[in-house]
């Protein structure tokens, strides 16, 4: 079925159409100046498609809410949930194919771009099953997507972008099509741009977005300078969606209304000057209520705190013997097997969980100085996957040692954790438990790193007679016993 979605006017009066099945392959970048239009030409589009095709929008101000009374999105509040939850939140949207608009407002930075990647990652992990047509906006794409350094924890950063890359360069196979707004292409990361076809282009000041919108649209920079001139609500349309020569578009009206909509001018209220002093100056409440958009304190830097607090190493120690490499190992596995004994700490950042050990080693004066980063998740890793002591004295580990270190760094737990299951001939993990290993709730997360593992020609996987899964682990020949795929984490 072709369903073109009328957006407004061309110059010549006939309608400016777009196509939503080439929409669906082929992705859409909006870009202009604060102001030109966007979120309106976003609203035109949401509203005329939504009885066509499932949508979730991702609404960093809270613009699209008024979508919930007219087309029945639900909207789900951001800053009530938690992680996890959004996760579930993005595959059950998929399941159940409710469109739905994930409102951020009131949300800090950091925590918009955690929640943002939360949820579009449920809403891509999702089983194979649910792949069903589906419209992602995202306004102020530059949020999620930055170009260049922002100031928010690197792996939130991190996080957020892959979401964003994954959405646009790999959500066609499972039925996502992106559509994404930025005020500034240039602060928009590259490859995430890079991945739309469509664009639709509005009035643009700055010569550095100028210079990105005529790169990505393969014209000349002069050419581009049409840009500088377009009015409020008028784009210039380009891709196999839209035209295939730029067309100049005006956008039609829209039935919601935005709540981002700048407020009018209006004449001030006679307040006399007393009146007005009284009414600024009382003094506070006693328990004055903390502003929703001031932002949290920042965490005390435990790194500073600690570095600052260290001796300095003395000259030259003699290299610590066997044995107490053994002692020092086992005390740090101690320390980090307490940490993680509390269900929620496979699900916080590395990073956190660092800062929580080189504390705790402090506080109990572990000789030695903490492991840094990189040796800490090598760490993690094993303690994640479960393996014990007992297990690593078997004559079999080192082998699946030696097989995870071919596979990329973040796949490894994972590998181990079968490894581990198929050493003790214990059931084949579940989803869920080889999900949590990666530091994810996700089902559909732990089912694609089996999948890369068994692509890898790592491992081989079936089912037995009751649909409970088996896996092999290619070279030793080891095996799990059948577990259920579907069961929860243990
Ligand atoms: N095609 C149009 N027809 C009528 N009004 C429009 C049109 N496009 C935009 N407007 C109005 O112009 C104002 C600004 O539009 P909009 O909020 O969509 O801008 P924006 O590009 O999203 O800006 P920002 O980047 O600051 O979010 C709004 O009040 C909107 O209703
Ligand atoms: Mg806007």
């Amino acid at each position: 079925m072709a369903v073109s979605i009328d957006l407004g006017l061309r110059d010549n009066g006939q309608p400016a159409l777009l196509d939503l099945e080439e929409l669906l392959a082929t992705r859409l970048l909006v870009q202009g100046n604060s102001g030109c239009g966007k979120s309106h030409l976003l609203r035109r589009l949401l509203e005329r498609s939504a009885p066509f095709v499932q949508q979730a929008v991702i609404d960093p101000e809270g613009d699209f809410t008024s979508l919930a009374d007219r087309f029945g999105h639900l909207v789900i509040d951001a800053a009530e949930q938690t992680e996890q939850g959004l996760v579930l939140a993005g595959e059950r949207v998929r399941q159940h194919r409710v469109s739905v608009v994930l409102n951020l407002e009131g949300v800090d930075v950091e925590g918009q771009m955690r929640r943002a990647a939360a949820f579009l990652d449920g809403i891509f992990a999702v089983e194979r099953q649910f792949w069903t047509p589906m419209l992602v906006v995202v306004d102020e794409a530059q949020l999620f997507a930055p170009g260049g350094g922002v100031e928010v924890a690197e792996e939130a950063r991190r996080g957020s972008l892959a979401a964003m890359t994954d959405l646009m360069c790999r959500g066609r196979k499972r039925g996502l099509a992106g559509i994404i707004a930025t005020q500034r292409l240039a602060k928009l990361a590259k490859n995430v741009a890079a991945e739309a076809s469509n664009f639709l282009m509005g009035r643009t000041f700055l010569d550095i977005d100028m210079a990105r919108a005529a790169d990505l649209l393969g014209m000349e920079k002069r050419q581009a300078e049409m840009f500088r001139d377009l009015e409020r609500g008028r784009f210039m349309a380009l891709g196999p969606a839209l035209a295939r020569r730029p067309l100049a578009v005006r956008v039609g009206a829209v039935e919601t209304e935005s709540r981002g909509a700048g407020p009018g001018l209006m004449p001030l209220p006679e307040t006399p000057r007393e009146e007005a002093h009284a009414l600024i100056l009382k003094a506070a409440p006693a328990e004055a209520p903390r502003p929703r958009r001031l932002p949290a304190a920042p965490p005390p830097d435990l790194l500073a705190q600690l570095a600052a607090a260290r001796p300095a190493a003395p000259a030259a120690l003699p290299p610590p013997s066997a044995e107490e490499e053994a002692g020092r190992r086992r005390a740090q596995l101690g320390v980090l097997r307490t940490i993680m004994a509390d269900p929620q700490a496979a699900f916080r950042p590395v990073l956190a969980l660092h800062q929580d050990y080189q504390l705790r080693c402090r506080i109990e004066m572990l000789p030695g100085r903490p492991l840094d980063l990189p040796a800490f998740r090598r760490l993690l890793t094993l303690v994640l996957a479960g393996v014990t002591e007992s297990l690593e004295a078997r004559p079999e580990w080192p082998l699946a040692l030696e097989h995870a270190a071919a596979l990329p760094e973040d796949r490894q737990g994972a590998y181990l954790l079968l490894a581990r299951a198929a050493i003790e001939g214990a059931p084949c993990p579940s989803d869920l438990a080889i999900a949590r290993v990666l530091g994810s709730v996700s089902r559909g997360r732990g089912r694609s790193a089996l999948e890369f593992i068994e692509k890898q020609g790592a491992i081989a996987c079936r089912p037995d007679a009751a649909s409970r899964r088996i896996v092999t682990i290619i070279g030793p020949g080891w095996e799990t016993a059948p577990g259920d795929p579907e069961a929860a984490a243990a």
